[in-house]
């Protein structure tokens, strides 16, 4: 196991970006420049870096950092190396309902990069726990994309959301999937590494991270078929999810304003 507090305190310090640093609307990758295992300045980053980042402070596998890297740099890079402020480009990847960023605003092209203190304090306040488990983060994904289009997000946009839900609960959440608030606060606002933070102990990959994401667009569905007063495709495990529903209400009529 690679032990992530020694590494970010020593060899890898947090340092916050230069005004004229790039950084993207992705918390892993921001963290990933600020604590310099790739170039803090943002820029020219290659394929290579990008895997040997990721699999060395997240623990993904060599196939799903491969994944992610070659959609960046194919996507929004050059083919060869991603500058970060590229991946902004909206409806490229990043897509609207993000957890902790803005939605893009017509005319611009380019989605905000910084978290929104607002959508990450109703995310924090999804539950009354210290933690985070993955039906707050489905129940969040469900009012985000309602409150930003209405409905769900197109099949494959949602996708990449759930993946990113996926990825939160894996790589913060240990073999429990129980976010700490705390960390998850750091990493989405700061792009820091909390020295409580540890790098999971085994491997997140592909099959894992599809499998979570399933599960997570199960609860969405069971929630919004709720909504609709359709039986819920759970069967009996829609029980568990009585109070979400009410959840989900207050958090959309109650917190909002
Ligand atoms: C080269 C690899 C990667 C690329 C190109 C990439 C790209 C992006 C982009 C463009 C977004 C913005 C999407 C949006 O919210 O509109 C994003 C968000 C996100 N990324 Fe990454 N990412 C990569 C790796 C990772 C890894 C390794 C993790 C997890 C450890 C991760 C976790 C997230 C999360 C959780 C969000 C959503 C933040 C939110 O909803 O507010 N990403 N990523």
């Amino acid at each position: 196991m690679s032990s992530n507090s020694t590494s970010t305190s020593t060899s890898h310090p947090f340092i916050v970006p230069n005004p004229s640093d790039l950084r993207s609307p992705c918390p892993a990758l921001n963290a990933l420049a600020n604590h310099g295992y790739i170039n803090r300045d943002g820029r020219n980053i290659t394929v290579h870096a990008l895997v040997e980042a990721m699999h060395e402070v997240y623990s993904l596998t060599k196939p799903l950092a491969y994944l992610l890297a070659l959609a960046g740099v194919l996507l929004c890079g050059d083919g060869r190396t991603v500058d970060l402020h590229r991946l902004a480009k909206h409806n490229v990847i990043e897509h609207d309902a993000s957890l902790s960023r803005q939605d893009t605003q017509p005319p611009n092209v380019y989605a905000p990069i910084c978290a929104d203190p607002i959508l990450v304090s109703k995310l924090m306040r999804v539950s009354q726990n210290d933690f985070l488990v993955l039906s707050d983060l489905a129940v969040t994904r469900v009012i985000r994309e309602s409150e930003a289009l209405g409905g769900p997000l197109n099949p494959l946009r949602a996708e990449v959301g759930r993946a990113e839900s996926a990825l939160i609960l894996q790589v913060f959440g240990g073999e429990r999937l129980e976010v700490d608030k705390s960390v998850l606060c750091v990493w989405l606002v700061d792009g820091r590494l909390p020295e409580s933070w540890q790098s999971p102990r085994g491997t997140v990959g592909i099959r894992t991270t599809v499998s979570v994401g399933r599960r997570i667009a199960d609860v969405m569905d069971s929630i919004r078929n709720r909504e609709r007063g359709r039986p819920s495709p759970l069967g009996p495990y829609h029980l568990t999810l009585f109070p979400l529903s009410r959840v989900l209400r207050s958090l959309m009529f109650g917190l909002t304003s």
